[in-house]
């Protein structure tokens, strides 16, 4: 009743008011901590009445935590992060179906996360995996710019590179998946292995690797697109970059946690997230994902991913519990890394 009201009001209003909400919100975020704390102190202007206690952890941090609160759950709602380890906590029936009256306005792609999981997930944002390399330490060590993956396996690169470990990031995780629908299973991990070699450091999140190569402590790291775009939007020496056999991509999303303790909050924030409004935030704050929302206004810099060559990313088979425990643990053993930052 309060909820048909509200939406009814917020139309008028243009800016849509859904379930009024009074309480805390215990909220996991797995995007770029500027956009966690942007969307923070936006909801709980608009929800004066609502206080939200944020957390930033990457992907499979989050999973991680999830998973550990079991049901006793401290958590209510994990907004961003790669769809994979979504995917995984619905599978494990950790999160909780839910139907926004926002679903219709979202994309084929956000839609068919829900689609998948049975509405315990919901795809928030998309974007296309790539790197960015300093093309001032290229420029000034003469190395080739690299384009294709099979690039970043010359000599000539070691310790020039790094990306993140595929156990607590989301973006690691999709390279890996990645690889292995690019290549088959064997050759992606004999390639991972090569690439070690070139590897300087394995970092916890997933876009650390271009912020250092931002401030020049490396040359490339393998991130997001998008995240190598906010580096060069910032003014470094940046250039995003896809490869040239093709990638992969994520569906960024969001799940409320099954037996939160303050479901209503949750859902006052879900419905209020997915609204064009809160999205548009995203690029205010250095965010360069697709939004989810059909009536977004998109960002001049959003990379436009009708000029990459995307791979057709299996989100249900490489967000299953069993493929990414395996790939995870055929990664620890095979190619291994301590997380450092
Ligand atoms: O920095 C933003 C972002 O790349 C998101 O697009 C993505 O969902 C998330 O970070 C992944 O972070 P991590 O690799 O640390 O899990």
């Amino acid at each position: 009743m309060k909820k048909t009201l509200a939406f009814a009001l917020g139309g008028a209003l243009s800016l849509p008011a859904f379930a009024a909400a009074a309480g805390e919100l215990n909220l996991i975020c797995s995007a770029d901590v500027v956009i966690c704390e942007k969307l923070v102190s936006e909801f709980q202007a608009s929800h004066p009445d609502t206080k939200v206690n944020m957390v930033r952890l990457s992907s499979g941090e989050a999973y991680a935590k999830v998973r550990a609160e079991g049901r006793n759950p401290q958590t209510d709602l994990w907004w961003g992060g790669t769809g994979d380890p979504h995917l995984q906590a619905a599978a494990d029936e950790l999160t909780a179906p839910y139907e926004s009256p926002l679903l219709a306005d979202q994309q084929d792609w956000s839609k068919k996360q829900a689609e998948i999981s049975g509405n315990r997930t919901i795809g928030v944002y998309t974007g296309a995996l790539g790197w960015g390399y300093n093309t001032k330490i290229f420029a000034d060590k003469g190395l080739k710019e690299p384009a294709c993956w099979a690039d970043l396996l010359d000599p000539s690169l070691k310790g020039e590179i790094q990306l993140a470990d595929p156990n607590s990031s989301g973006t690691a995780y999709t390279a890996l998946a990645t690889l292995v629908q690019l290549m088959g299973e064997d050759q992606a991990f004999d390639y991972l292995k090569k690439l070690n070699a070139n590897v300087s450091q394995y970092t916890k999140s997933g876009s650390a690797p271009v912020k250092a190569a931002a401030r020049g402590e490396t040359g490339m790291g393998i991130v997001f697109l998008h995240d190598a775009v906010s580096q060069t939007v910032e003014g470094f020496p940046i250039k995003p970059m896809t490869p040239c056999e093709g990638t992969g991509y994520e569906v960024g999303s969001m799940s409320i946690i099954e037996g939160a303790q303050n479901p209503d909050e949750a859902k006052a924030f879900y419905d209020w997230v997915l609204t064009p409004e809160a999205q548009n935030l995203m690029p205010e704050s250095g965010s360069f994902q697709i939004p989810s929302n059909k009536n977004a206004t998109p960002s001049e810099n959003v990379p436009d991913l009708s000029t990459v060559k995307l791979i057709d990313y299996d989100f249900a088979k490489y967000g299953s519990s069993e493929t990414r425990k395996a790939l995870l643990a055929r990664w620890d053993a095979e190619v291994g890394g301590a997380a450092t930052e």
